[in-house]
Order: structure tokens, then C-alpha cells, then sequence
């Protein structure tokens, strides 16, 4: 007797909160909402390899030093440092370093620089490793860093139109280099000539104002070994306004003009 009555309560209270579910959906509005796609944004592998792999071209039992005009100028930038110090000087070694042996630092180079300044290996590669601008696979003679960021993807025509310029007049991809070992190509952060956008860095100068056509004639003289001038490739002179200047348009006045006549 006692059990039925429980099992009676317990549905009477299904059917109770059964309803009132029913009512609170019913009663609620429904609001509509918009769908939107989900999209991902492909992630960007690095272009090499972290870490070391010994290779036939990149090994310690290769011999690398420096020449005796590159020695001169190690022991100068060493000679900076106070003698406790010398591994502060590892930047600009490497980078001497790099310079000698066509754009890229070896194992070998990393190695020899730690041998000069003193230093564990390991501290080299640490730094060598976590500088962009050292190169840990060899590179092509004319090392293109083309820059996409926004002012230089919405400047002008555009980074991406340049860039589809170059892959395609070069045939190669971003972290590839073309056959004849004259061009690498790679897509860097903004590298600080935003007003000059877009812009692209190849070897140590800078080719700004780039259109896909100035770009063509760009890679096709450096192909023939007459690079054009480097800097705008627009015509301007440096940054001032692409529609030409709109202040200091009058000749500056000298010392004492517009001043009373006591004080002239
Ligand atoms: S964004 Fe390209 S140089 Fe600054």
C-alpha cells in the first residue's frame, strides 16, 4: 500500500514537472540567430627545421674560419666588449659570420664562433636560433624577405600582389629557393618602411613603392646584374606624400627676417 502510493506520487510529480517544462518552452521566444561559418586559418609551418639534422652540405667536419680581413674586423667589434664580455660580441661575429659564408650560418660557423668569443657552443646556437635574421639553410644569392604585414598589405597595390608577382615570375613557393640558386624567397613582419609600402628587403636594401610591374623589372635586373637603384621604385625621392609635397612649399625664411628692425 505504502509502495503504490510513493510510485502514484512519483508520476504525479513526472507529470507535473513534465508540464511545466512544456509550458516554460512554449512561453519562451525564440530569437533567431544567425549562423556563421567557422574558419580556421591554415597554421604556418616554419620554413626549417628547428633543430639541427647533419646533412652532407651542413656538418661540424666541415672547416669554417674566418678570412684574415673578416679576423681584423672580428677583434674590433670584440675590442668594444670589455674582456669579461667577449660573448657579447656573438650578433655581429655571426652575422660576420653569415656574410662569409653566402647568407647562411652553418653548424661550422656557430661553432668557430664559439671557439673565438669563448663561449658553449649551445649559447650560439640559442641565439643563432632565435634570431630571424640568421639563416640556418643556405640561401640564394638574392635573398627577397618581402614584407606582408597590414600597412604593406593594404599599400599601394598591395603585399599580396607582389607576392603572387614574385612566385610566379620566379616559379618557386615562400621558403624556397629557385634552381639557379639566384633567388630565395620569404614573407617577413613589417621591417619598418611602412610609408614607403609595399615593400620588399633583398639582401641588405630595401625596394620600396613595389607595383607588380617595377617588381618584374626588379627581379630581371638583378637576374642580369643590374639591380635598379634601391628605395622607391615610384620615382618619389624618399617618403614624402605620393601626391607630392602639401607643407614647406615656400623657401624657409633665414636668421633675422620677420624680425624687428633693432634686431636684424
Ligand atoms: S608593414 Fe611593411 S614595412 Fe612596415
Amino acid at each position: 500500500m505504502a509502495s503504490s502510493l510513493r510510485m502514484a506520487s512519483t508520476s504525479a510529480a513526472r507529470t507535473l514537472f513534465a508540464r511545466s517544462a512544456s509550458a516554460a518552452v512554449a512561453s519562451r521566444q525564440v530569437v533567431p540567430t544567425a549562423t556563421r561559418a567557422f574558419s580556421t586559418t591554415k597554421p604556418a609551418s616554419s620554413d626549417a627545421l628547428f633543430v639541427h639534422r647533419d646533412t652532407d652540405y651542413n656538418n661540424a667536419s666541415i672547416p669554417f674560419k674566418f678570412t684574415d680581413e673578416n679576423m681584423k674586423l672580428a677583434e674590433e667589434i670584440i675590442s668594444h666588449y670589455p674582456k669579461q664580455y667577449k660573448k657579447a660580441a656573438v650578433i655581429p661575429l655571426l652575422d660576420l659570420g653569415q656574410r662569409q659564408n653566402s647568407g647562411w650560418v652553418s653548424i661550422s660557423v656557430m661553432n668557430y664562433v664559439a671557439e673565438v668569443l669563448e663561449m658553449p657552443p649551445m649559447r650560439v646556437y640559442e641565439v643563432a636560433s632565435f634570431y630571424t635574421m640568421f639563416n640556418r639553410e643556405p640561401v640564394g644569392k638574392y635573398f627577397i624577405q618581402l614584407c606582408t604585414t597590414t600597412p604593406c598589405m593594404l599599400g599601394g597595390c598591395g603585399s599580396e600582389k607582389i607576392l603572387e608577382t614574385m612566385k610566379s615570375h620566379l616559379g618557386i613557393d615562400l621558403g624556397q629557393t629557385t634552381k639557379d640558386k639566384l633567388f630565395t624567397l620569404i614573407e617577413v613582419e613589417c621591417l619598418g618602411a611602412c610609408a614607403n609600402a609595399p615593400m620588399a628587403q633583398i639582401n641588405d636594401d630595401y625596394y620600396e613603392d613595389l607595383t607588380p610591374e617595377t617588381t618584374v623589372k626588379l627581379l630581371d635586373g638583378l637576374r642580369a646584374g643590374q639591380p635598379p637603384k634601391p628605395g622607391p621604385q615610384s620615382g618619389r625621392h624618399s617618403s614624402e606624400a605620393a601626391e607630392g609635397r602639401s607643407a614647406l612649399t615656400e623657401e624657409p625664411y633665414g636668421p633675422g627676417q620677420h624680425c624687428r628692425p633693432e634686431f636684424q
